[in-house]
């Protein structure tokens, strides 16, 4: 699996061209994609990456990757990202590491958006894993009976003994709903939840997926 990742990783280098400025997911498999960037940079190439979690920002400095924000620039030219899940209609679901608002914000606003992943994440229809849900502290107990209403089987995120607590320090609520046969309008309900601040349905943004499968990539286009 570790193969597939770098493979599909390492693949996804190729679209990042000179001059761009390249939103860094988070993950595993991107941080496959970012050590391979770092090497790239150190042989000339010239980019600016945006990270998308504090981890990935620590790595990208770790291996010289020079970095940016949304201040300095006024677009994100390509984000590269893994995920947890994809449907046949490219839809994701992300947050298994605890960043989806982050990857969102940069995902969502980048001109091209690439999915790196090992050929296990693809899946029929989303929800075979729990769907990442953040919300803030404040309330949380009540937020997530609002989203057991929706027909989410709930729990708050642990690590290490504690209540994880995301870089933009709030919890994540591990949501079971069964097979999401319709992601997009289950994504808007909760959204409309107060309390919620994301979710880990990214529907509509995926332009490129690239798939490590054994030793070979599958590069799949909208
Ligand atoms: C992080 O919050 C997630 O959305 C990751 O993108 C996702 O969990 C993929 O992780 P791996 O590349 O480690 O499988």
């Amino acid at each position: 699996m570790d193969l597939e990742k770098k493979l599909a990783a390492e693949a996804s280098i190729d679209f990042i061209k000179d001059g761009m400025v390249v939103g860094l997911g988070s993950g595993s498999t991107v941080n496959w994609m970012v050590r391979k960037l770092g090497e790239k940079v150190k042989q000339g190439l010239n980019i600016r990456g945006i990270p998308s979690s504090k981890k990935t920002e620590r790595l990208a400095l770790e291996v010289g990757v020079p970095l940016t924000d949304f201040a300095s620039v006024d677009c994100i030219d390509i984000a590269i990202d893994g995920a947890d899940e994809i449907d046949g209609n490219l839809n994701l679901l992300k947050g298994g590491g605890g960043s989806l608002v982050r990857e969102k914000v940069v995902d969502v606003n980048a001109d091209q958006f690439i999915v790196i992943i090992d050929q296990s994440k693809v899946v029929e229809e989303l929800g075979e894993l729990p769907l990442p849900i953040e919300v803030l502290q404040f309330g949380w107990e009540i937020i997530a009976k609002k989203i057991a209403e929706l027909g989410g089987e709930t729990v708050i995120r642990i690590k290490d003994e504690k209540r994880f607590i995301s870089d933009n320090g709030n919890y994540i609520l591990d949501c079971k709903f069964g097979k999401i046969t319709k992601p997009e309008e289950l994504h808007e309900k909760l959204k409309l939840l107060t309390g919620v601040v994301e979710t880990g349905i990214f529907t509509n943004m995926v332009d490129k997926v690239i798939i490590g499968r054994k030793d070979e990539v599958e590069v799949l286009e909208k």
